[in-house]
């Protein structure tokens, strides 16, 4: 279901950065089908890279000459030129050298100087072999990267050089020009206001003691930070206190009733809801006013359900909105969570079977169906939970596309471009 029309390439100026690793062979496909698609390709090669791949490939297969040196061409400074030029800068492979020079801001070669004389968005592909990947300085370097801002293309498990098997191997070229696709299609989300529900919430027993679950806001705050990448404005309703993406607007709040206060407030005149939150089904009737002794024998705590925030924005859910919901199941995932959809009046549900290893609460990656009105279904297997909020952010563009086409509101005027 990803989008994979790739006519925003059409004249955009790609800088695309080969360092040297086994996989650059395969930045030859990517450049391939970036020109193909429209894109103008600026080939920029490391002396690593050369040892892989030759340069009379990339500049026959790109739009220009590939460029290797900072001190050998025409251009005194052609990096402040590939810098200020592009629309993109994508390294393909990425290997570890690259990353760790771009996090500690090391200009030490063509490549490295033009990431740094840049405005442009970065996308930056990793590819090495599993110990260098999963080694502590890499993740740093790659999360130091992610914070400012800089798009990642986790590389996949599979075969390596060597014939060894694990995670490192560079994403598909598909997969590649997906993603500066939609970094360049950011547009596609600029002038609409996302608002994500995150974390888990807490009902007070006494002024110590809540009814909690295991949600740690991980997911929510991927959609959010994918949303702010497409160029919407973000509004996080949550109850946790992660590092909060760069550009979201933050509300804070603990119980399902504050939830839903804000949530009602902000949906009001948003374009698209996702409620990624685990919200309590049940809360104690009365939350005691000081602590609880335990001296005074085991308390009696009486609940009731707290309110459906979800099933109340999809009652007065604005014409043109797109509402998401999530499904946290342990059984029968397609069909409890359909009827979720059905019953709260959702656009699109995110179900996660959430017993399965790796997926659902706290972890870095999840497995989730999408589930729409009608026949769509997509499923995204194990990933990180970013992917999970692009293939989740991709079908609404798709809903938002298809019902631009016969809806006439004034609301959804408003909405499209
Ligand atoms: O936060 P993480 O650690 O990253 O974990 C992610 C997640 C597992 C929390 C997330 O992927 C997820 O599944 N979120 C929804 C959890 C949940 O409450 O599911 P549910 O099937 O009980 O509820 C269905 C939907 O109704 C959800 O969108 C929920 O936000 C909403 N709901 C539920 C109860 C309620 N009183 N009000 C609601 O709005």
């Amino acid at each position: 279901m990803a989008s994979s029309d790739a006519s925003g390439l059409v004249g955009r100026r790609v800088v695309l950065g080969i360092s040297g690793g086994i996989a650059a062979y395969k930045a030859i496909e990517v450049c391939r089908r970036l020109v193909d698609a429209g894109a103008h390709v600026a080939p920029v090669m490391t002396a690593g890279a050369e040892h892989f791949v030759g340069r009379t490939t990339f500049s026959a297969l790109g739009s220009e000459p590939v460029q290797t040196s900072l001190w050998d061409g025409p251009n005194p400074i052609p990096h402040t030129s590939l810098g200020q030029t592009a629309d993109v800068i994508l390294v393909a492979p990425a290997t570890a050298r690259v990353l760790a020079a771009y996090a500690a801001g090391l200009s030490t070669d063509l490549l490295t100087n033009t990431l740094l004389a840049t405005r442009a968005p970065v996308i930056v592909c990793p590819a090495m072999h599993t110990e260098m990947w999963e080694h502590p300085a890499v993740q740093a370097n790659v999360a130091t990267l992610r914070a400012r801002g800089v798009h990642v293309v986790e590389p996949e498990s599979g075969r390596l050089a060597g014939g060894d098997v694990g995670a490192g191997r560079l994403a598909s070229p598909e997969a590649i020009v997906a993603a500066v696709e939609r970094v360049l299609g950011g547009g596609r989300f600029a002038g609409l206001h996302v608002v994500v529900s995150a974390g888990g919430t807490r009902e007070p027993i006494d002024a110590v003691r809540v009814i909690a679950n295991r949600s740690s806001g991980k997911q929510g705050y991927a959609i959010a930070a994918e949303a702010l990448a497409r160029g919407a404005s973000v509004t996080l309703v949550t109850t946790v206190d992660l590092p909060v993406p760069h550009g979201a607007a933050v509300r804070s709040v603990e119980t399902a009733a504050q939830m839903q206060e804000a949530m009602q407030e902000l949906a009001a005149d948003a374009d698209v809801v996702v409620m990624a939150a685990a919200v309590a089904d049940f809360r104690p009737v009365r939350a005691a006013t000081g602590k609880i002794k335990k001296d005074g024998g085991v308390p009696e705590i009486v609940l009731e359900p707290t309110p459906d925030i979800l099933a109340g924005l999809g009652a007065t859910k604005p014409v043109g909105q797109i509402l998401v919901g999530f499904a946290a199941e342990t059984s029968d995932l397609v069909a409890n969570a359909r009827a979720k959809l059905e019953r709260k009046r959702l656009d699109l549900i995110v179900a996660n079977d959430v017993a399965a290893p790796g997926v659902g609460f706290q972890h870095d990656t999840n497995a989730v169906t999408i589930l729409g009105r009608g026949a769509l279904q997509c499923t995204v297997p194990l990933a990180d939970k970013r992917t999970v909020a692009v293939a989740v952010l991709d079908i609404v563009s798709q809903l938002r596309a298809e019902t631009s086409t016969f809806d006439p509101s004034p609301h959804h005027r408003s909405l499209t471009p």
